[in-house]
């Protein structure tokens, strides 16, 4: 590929490079048995529906403020302060401002998502034991390799504006990817990280309609996405049921409550209201009150909670803290065996078709600062 950095994307403070320290154990496996018929034909399904991100159509004009704009012509801005009741009312100005900055940022957030399922899957290929599960892994990792490559050049190339990692995921990266246990890295990446970009790409479609290149993208990556989740329920299958200890199933138990709050955290947009020089306090406050907003960071776990379900994980502590955050209306959902895709839960649709009934304008909907 032929490549020339424009508007880098913002670094972190540790600075361009960050490394973590971790020990991991590397499996050989000797047997070859390749027995598990279903990672064998996901791996197939994986090799035979590989694209290359070269073939994306990176000719589209990408003009948000332009669509933006037309949205904000059809009166976004009322129907968004009469809906979402912001702190001070957004003028047309102000929410276009917004719009644009938490889009980029959103995206950002999956850039850097993305980079960590990068490492996180060679890492999987390393330390799971079974042969066909590191055959799938190798492949998952040339897929993420391609994720990484699309959304950079989406946020530099075509946007102009990025974000760096969140702290709270920049965390929940790490780790995932120190944690010598191969099945937390599966729980941390394919179950969680990924079921929440599953869901969370899937809310960005709809809101992005009317934007062809990113609709292609996701579309993509989606596809992809969807295998990964299947492959991490079907990986670990069986495990939380039948081979852990109390002690080792708490310590998961641990995880899903700790990953789950960092999860929810990175999904804030504080780091957008402190750029925009806003009262991020105040700002923050509201978007965690907000209705539409809180259904929004709910939804992105609808894939999440059946497939913890599936694997055993709802067990009474992580019942409790689900409880606790509105997350077990999801519970008797599809999970990623049973359905693969997400489908926006039909909550968030019937919103989203609450603000295109009260637009003008067709396909004006609330846009990226809804999340
Ligand atoms: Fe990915
Ligand atoms: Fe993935």
């Amino acid at each position: 590929m032929d490549f020339e950095q424009t508007n880098p994307i913002p670094m972190p403070e540790s600075g361009a490079f960050s490394s973590v320290k971790g020990t991991l154990e590397t499996v050989f496996d000797w047997q070859y048995e390749l027995e598990r018929k279903n990672l064998l034909s996901l791996y197939e399904k994986g090799k035979n529906l590989a694209w290359n991100a070269s073939d994306v159509d990176w000719s589209i004009d990408v003009d948000l403020e332009r669509l933006v704009q037309t949205r904000l012509d059809g009166g976004l801005a009322k129907m968004t302060n009469e809906l979402m009741q912001p702190p001070v009312p957004l003028e047309d100005d102000k929410l276009l401002e917004m719009q644009l900055h938490t889009n980029a940022f959103m995206l950002s957030q999956f850039l850097h998502g993305e980079q960590g399922a990068l490492l996180a899957t060679a890492k999987i290929v390393q330390n799971v034991p079974w042969e066909e599960a590191k055959f799938y892994a190798a492949n998952q990792v040339a897929d993420e390799a391609r994720h990484v490559e699309v959304y950079h050049r989406y946020l530099t190339e075509k946007l102009g504006l990025s974000y760096q990692v969140h702290p709270s995921l920049g965390k929940l990266l790490d780790e995932i990817i120190l944690d010598p246990r191969w099945d937390v890295t599966f729980l941390g990446m394919q179950i969680l990280v990924e079921g929440l970009a599953l869901a969370a790409f899937g809310v960005l479609r709809m809101q992005m309609a009317d934007e062809p290149l990113i609709q292609d993208i996701v579309t993509r990556v989606m596809a992809d996405e969807s295998r990964h989740v299947g492959f991490g329920v079907l990986a670990l299958e069986g495990i939380y049921r039948n081979e852990m200890s109390s002690t080792e199933l708490r310590e998961r138990e641990d995880f899903i409550i700790e990953a789950t709050e960092l999860l929810r955290e990175r999904l804030l947009v504080t780091p957008v209201f402190e750029r925009l020089g806003w009262d991020a306090d105040v700002w923050t406050k509201w978007s965690i009150e907000t209705p539409f907003m809180r259904g929004f960071r709910q939804m992105t776990f609808s894939k999440i909670v059946p497939n913890l379900k599936r694997l055993g994980l709802l067990t009474p502590r992580v019942r409790d803290a689900y409880e606790k955050l509105d997350l077990l209306k999801y519970e008797n959902y599809k999970d990623s065996v049973e359905e693969p895709e997400a489908p926006p839960p039909h909550e968030l649709v019937e919103l989203l078709m609450q603000f295109m009934q009260n637009q003008a304008v067709e396909g004006a909907l609330p846009g990226p600062s809804a999340s």
